[in-house]
């Protein structure tokens, strides 16, 4: 990302950047997938909503992939033999107007693939064809030790929620509502963010 960008951002416009990017970029393939960026982020808002979590795991699931955009490495390709670590650049926009729930989820979305993947027997058999070439870029699944450190995350439970959303947003006939739809309830997060921050 370039960084003049970076700067330009405040409380303010950091949503209407995010909408932007859904909307000037939302249509970029998610490669060796068969929907796009935008409408992967968004069924994982909708089946978020639809199992009635909170607000910030809705909004952390509608964000978890934002670092495809902003990475200044580029979009995932099912021909790169190494990753790109889209959830560091994710987490790294996102940090100064979120609440560390939010960039916890985004930044340890990929970790979460290889902790599952490791705990999880049946889980590695539900993985898209992607997903499972890209586990292998990202380390494969979790050694014994690995687990150890990753269970103690204080927000485990929101960043398993919000990698299984993923799992699942990957589906061609899904209708969901726009980025615009959620956009006041990312923005509430983030003035109540900056809030918390200014007292
Ligand atoms: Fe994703």
């Amino acid at each position: 990302m370039k960084k003049s960008i970076f700067l330009r951002l405040n409380s303010k416009n950091i949503v209407t950047f995010l909408e932007d990017l859904f909307e000037r970029r939302g249509n970029e393939e998610y490669l060796g997938e068969p929907v796009t960026m935008a409408q992967h982020m968004l069924q994982g808002a909708k089946l978020a909503e639809q199992k009635g979590e909170s607000d910030i795991t809705i909004v952390a699931t509608l964000l978890h992939d934002i670092g495809h955009f902003t990475s200044e490495f580029g979009m995932f390709n099912m021909s790169d033999t190494s990753d790109k670590f889209h959830e560091n650049s994710g987490a790294e926009i996102l940090k100064r107007f979120f609440p560390k729930l939010v960039t916890d989820c985004v930044q340890f979305h990929v970790a979460a693939k290889r902790y599952l993947c490791a705990t999880d027997p049946s889980y590695m058999n539900r993985l898209s064809k992607a997903s499972i070439h890209s586990l292998h870029l990202q380390g494969g699944p979790m050694n014994r030790k690995e687990i150890i450190e990753f269970e103690k995350k204080p927000y485990l439970n929101e960043i398993l929620k919000v990698r299984l959303f993923d799992d699942a947003g990957k589906d061609p006939e899904m209708k969901t509502p726009p980025f615009s739809y959620y956009a006041p309830r990312v923005q509430h997060i983030v003035d109540q963010h900056v809030t918390a921050l200014e007292n």
